[in-house]
């Protein structure tokens, strides 16, 4: 008789994630920490009030499955003025906790055994270990250095009559490059054509720079007939521990969601729900002034390191900036994030890790949601390099 059972693992292959390595390494050697993605800085104050006043008014019971009727209309009323959507706050919006809980009930909704799910490395690292706990079958196409566009052709070739859904990242994380008009023509052509899902991951909606327009599936109507369309308040207002976000998709797909979302989570924190409602109302200014915000700490931290040996080019969206190291070490990019954290006091991300097969180039990402202060010590050792 064995003590213990024996465990076969669904997820063999996952370790502890890279994020979790990387701000622990950060912490040990006290090095500048520009690995993980959340800020340094609060969210706004008025909006942290909110949830104090909430939170200590007795709004701390289970919420509505689909989030408070309060916040479903601030989305809609968001979502038609950036977007020019029009959705129904009862049928086709979703509060959940977290983009990542989105994430993972759409492709439990839609993706069934042997079902190939095509998505985009180097990859966010949830949607893989979703579609494989679905019974799925990830299919791993490379974005091409340096522009980490999608290459459409290759998307038509591995193409198969299981091929259920694609998923998006638009802005990407971790190469910061955004989706065109074009872009959004080619996967609704596509999507049409094989009938497929589309799972599209924005939650760097409102991250895009240099007076780009952010192609949300919401703004495309045939696309946004079989889109789940998710984000997250976590990045929007700088409260990523708050874990709350959205899905939004056709009633029928949004049916389908919250039949999982009702036995993975179910609810999403009450507080918080009311808190961001009234924010919402409050001051829709905030996303507006949210692009101005990201690109002038891009161009701080990429004013500094254009004096360095790093090579880049300006991130479009999101809040990371891709930087090739090529010019400085040759060794490989878990091994220069070590050398960056602790012997020179910054830490970063490997490329490496967004990748099934990595193709061995020399990119690692720094992350630039960070006060000035904190920027400008790290620019000044990284800029020397
Ligand atoms: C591309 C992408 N998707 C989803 C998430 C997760 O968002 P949330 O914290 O709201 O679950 C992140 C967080 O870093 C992300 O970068």
């Amino acid at each position: 008789m064995k003590d213990e059972p024996h465990i076969n693992s669904k997820l063999p292959d996952v370790g502890t994630t890279i994020f979790t390595v990387m701000s622990q390494m950060a912490h040990d050697h006290q090095a500048i920490n520009l690995s993980q993605g959340y800020p340094d800085y609060d969210g706004p104050r008025a909006l942290l009030e909110r949830l104090q006043f909430y939170a200590g008014n007795g709004h701390n019971q289970y919420a509505p499955l689909a989030g408070i009727p309060a916040l479903r209309e601030q989305i809609v009323r968001k979502v038609e003025r950036h977007y020019g959507a029009l959705v129904d706050a009862n049928e086709e919006v979703t509060v959940t906790p977290g983009a990542t809980e989105a994430i993972f009930c759409a492709v439990h909704a839609v993706v069934h055994p042997g079902d190939e799910v095509i998505m985009f490395d180097p990859v966010y690292d949830c949607y893989d270990p979703a579609v494989r706990l679905a019974g799925g079958v990830p299919v791993h196409l490379v974005l091409p250095a340096p522009g980490f566009g999608i290459d459409w052709a290759a998307v038509r070739q591995a193409l198969t009559p299981r091929t259920r859904a694609i998923i998006v990242n638009t802005p990407h994380n971790p190469t910061g490059s955004v989706l065109s008009a074009e872009d959004i023509a080619a996967l609704t052509e596509i999507a049409e054509r094989h009938d497929l899902f589309v799972i599209s991951d924005e939650v760097y909606e409102h991250l895009v720079f240099d007076r780009r327009r952010h192609e949300s599936v919401l703004r495309h109507e045939r696309l946004r007939r079989r889109s789940f369309a998710i984000f997250s308040f976590g990045k929007t207002y700088h409260v990523t521990g708050w874990k709350t976000g959205y899905c939004i998709a056709p009633p029928a797909l949004t049916r389908e969601l919250r039949r999982v979302h009702q036995f993975v989570a179910f609810v999403a924190f009450t507080p918080v729900q009311y808190a961001l409602a009234d924010f919402m109302a409050a001051c829709p200014e905030h996303l507006d002034e949210l692009p101005a915000f990201y690109e002038r700490k891009r161009d701080r931290f990429n004013a500094a390191l254009a004096g360095s040996r790093f090579r880049f080019s300006p991130s479009a969206g999101t809040f990371f900036q891709l930087v090739d190291y090529g010019a400085i070490s040759d060794a490989e990019d878990l091994e220069v994030v070590r050398w960056l954290t602790q012997e020179i006091g910054v830490a970063a991300i490997p490329m490496s890790v967004f990748y099934k097969s990595p193709p061995g180039d020399r990119y690692v990402r720094f992350c630039f949601c960070k006060e000035d202060a904190t920027l400008d010590r790290a620019a000044a050792i990284l800029g020397g390099l």
